[in-house]
Order: C-alpha cells, then sequence, then structure tokens
C-alpha cells in the first residue's frame, strides 16, 4: 500500500520547538505537509520567551527539503497560531495541540498561580487554538484535532493535581468537539504519551528514559490526523513503540430499591456496595445516550416490579 502523505496539508503543531512537539512536527515535514512550528520557547515551568527553540526545528525541516514556519505566540493567544498558518500558507488542515508546561506541587502548597498558568497553557491554549481553527475545518468539511493529555489525568500523580485536572480536562473538551465536528468530517482525538523530554528528565527512570524516545509516537499522532483514518473521540495511549485505545467502563452496578415508590437508603448502598463496585463484569460506555439509557432501563426494571405488584406509580423521573 501506498504511504500516507500530508501534501498540501497545513499542519500546526504548538510547542514543537522541542520534545514531542518535534518529532511531530519533523514527521508531518517529511511525509509533505507545510508545518508551522509554534514555540514560546520558556522555561519548564512557563517562565520567559525566546524565538530560538521554534527556529531551531523550522531550520531542520528545511534543511531536511521540507517546508515550515515558526510562530512564537503563546497558545493562550491561540487565534494569533492560526493566523501565521492561514497568512503563510492559506489554509490549515490539522491542529496538533501538544504545548506544555509543569508547576509539580503536592497539593496543599499549590498557590493560585500554579493552578492558574497550567491551566492557561493546557487548556485554555488548547481551547483558544482550537476554537480558532474549528471553523476553517468546519468550512473546508476536513480536520484533524489532537489534545494531549497525560496518564497523570487519567490516573492522578502525586505532586501534579494542577497538570492532572488540566489534563483531565482536555480528555472532556476532546469529547465534546469529536461530537460537534463529526458531521463535517472535523476529527478531534486524545494522545496520552510517555516520551523523554524536558518535561520528564528527572521524572522517568533512567534506564526507561533513553527508550521512551518521541519518534516512537509521532506516527501514532500522524495517522490519526490523515485523512483515511475515521477514528473520533478516542482517547490513545502510546509509548516506546506501542499504542492502545483507553475508554470509559462502568460496573453492571446494582439497583438500591426494589419498587418505583421506595426510597433509597444508606444502609442500602453499604449492602450493595460490593456490587455497585464490582468491576470483574464491565459495560463500556461510548456515549452520554448510552450512558442515559442504562438508567433508563432501570427506572423500566422498578416500573415492570411496580405494576407486577399491582401499584399505581406516582412518582415522575426526569434525567
Ligand atoms: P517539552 O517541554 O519538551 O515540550 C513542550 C514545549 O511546549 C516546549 O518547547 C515549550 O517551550 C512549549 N511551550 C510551553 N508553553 C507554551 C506556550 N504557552 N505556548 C507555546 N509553546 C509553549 O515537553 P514534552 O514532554 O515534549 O511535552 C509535550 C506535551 O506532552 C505536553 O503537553 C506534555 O504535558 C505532554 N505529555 C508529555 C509526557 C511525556 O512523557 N513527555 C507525558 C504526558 C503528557
Amino acid at each position: 500500500m501506498a504511504d500516507l502523505r500530508f501534501d498540501d496539508r497545513v499542519v500546526v503543531v504548538t510547542g514543537a520547538g522541542a520534545g514531542l512537539g518535534r518529532a511531530y512536527a519533523l514527521l508531518f515535514a517529511s511525509r509533505g505537509a507545510k508545518v508551522v512550528v509554534n514555540d514560546l520557547g520558556g522555561g519548564r515551568h512557563g517562565d520567559g520567551s525566546s524565538s530560538k527553540a521554534a527556529d531551531g526545528v523550522v531550520e531542520e525541516i528545511r534543511r531536511n527539503g521540507g517546508t515550515a514556519v515558526a510562530d512564537y505566540n503563546s497558545v493562550v493567544d491561540g487565534e494569533k497560531i492560526i493566523k501565521t498558518a492561514v497568512d503563510n500558507f492559506g489554509r490549515v488542515d490539522v491542529l496538533i495541540n501538544n504545548a506544555g508546561i509543569l508547576r509539580d506541587k503536592s497539593f496543599a502548597k499549590i498557590s493560585d498561580a500554579d493552578w492558574d498558568l497550567v491551566h492557561a497553557v493546557h487548556l485554555k491554549g488548547s481551547f483558544k487554538t482550537t476554537q480558532a481553527a474549528f471553523p476553517i475545518f468546519k468550512r473546508q468539511g476536513y480536520g484533524r484535532i489532537i489534545m494531549t493529555s497525560s496518564n497523570s489525568g487519567l490516573y492522578g500523580n502525586f505532586g501534579q493535581a494542577n497538570y492532572s485536572a488540566a489534563k483531565m480536562g482536555l480528555v472532556g473538551l476532546a469529547s465534546t468537539v469529536a461530537i460537534e465536528g463529526a458531521r463535517s468530517n472535523v476529527y478531534c482525538n486524545v494522545i496520552v504519551p510517555t516520551a523523554a523530554s524536558r518535561l520528564t528528565e528527572d521524572i522517568l527512570p533512567p534506564e526507561l528514559y533513553t527508550e521512551l524516545k518521541p519518534e516512537l509516537i509521532a506516527p501514532v499522532v500522524a495517522y490519526l490526523c490523515h485523512e483515511s483514518c475515521q477514528e473520533n473521540g478516542s482517547v490513545i495511549e502510546s509509548a516506546a513503540g506501542w499504542a492502545g485505545k483507553c475508554t470509559v467502563v462502568r460496573s453492571n452496578g446494582s439497583l438500591l430499591r426494589t419498587k418505583i415508590t421506595d426510597g433509597v437508603s444508606i444502609e442500602a448502598v453499604r449492602d450493595k456496595w460490593e456490587k455497585i463496585t464490582d468491576l470483574s463484569k464491565v459495560e463500556r460506555v461510548n456515549t452520554i445516550q448510552e450512558a442515559t439509557g442504562a438508567l433508563m432501563a432501570s427506572l423500566e426494571g422498578l416500573r415492570s416490579n411496580q405494576e407486577e405488584n399491582g401499584e399505581e406509580d406516582s412518582t415522575s423521573y426526569e434525567f
């Protein structure tokens, strides 16, 4: 089969001056895309700025015969980054929201500034940049968006409450953007990477660090952004030459009352707790309709219990 190419496509990669973003930018450019290499060029904790990081990657791409332009805006000014793409290349097709910083502190010690800056870069930055590109994607009937989450968001990690919250926020953002873009062939997925970079050099064990090359994740992101890829609204984890899909599952749960006219007691919750939390049999929940549908089925069950017992239902329920 033919190589997957991005000729004539314009790809914006935020935070592309280093680490994962750099690997994405180099790969897209090597497959024919025109790339906007965005990077504020600041420190790991969100301090300062410099044009060096973005310029370095643009030079690398050009040396390899590719096409790229640098952009030094912060992602909180996302509309300026998308403008760079349109001004230089006349269009935009793919947006990789990748820029990131860390301000690790144990939960009790997180200051408002630690919280706000991490949320501004990860969550607001992805919102601003995506919102600027979204109408263009919809008009042209094609667009691919990547949000970057983290295992710290999905599972938590000591000292990263601000970062975890922002990273899980991105999963929620992607879920709804995916629904709103679907009909226009505008798809949005989440990457959960683990890679050697400035953000992880003192976090990952040294023997693992050298194995976790960003280049091993870039093809997963690139495939998700290809016009032939129909994945939408998914969370894909990738590291060390491996990729898998993460999803939300729900236990079969337990009814907490027998009739629709019954209330629910705290003791009933206690007595059913094992069943409520039993994950040995799980159901995958893909949509809010599926989640609500199961609740409706429980209600129907209760109603028919009531009818079998010849009692009238005087309660109305809304979800
Ligand atoms: P990195 O520090 O090498 O790259 C991040 C880049 O974003 C830097 O070049 C930085 O200058 C840029 N940046 C920071 N704030 C910016 C802003 N406001 N506007 C524009 N650019 C900005 O880090 P890495 O590891 O490559 O991280 C990339 C993304 O992947 C981040 O969102 C990070 O949270 C996420 N991630 C990384 C993991 C890893 O194992 N490396 C694990 C999970 C998530």
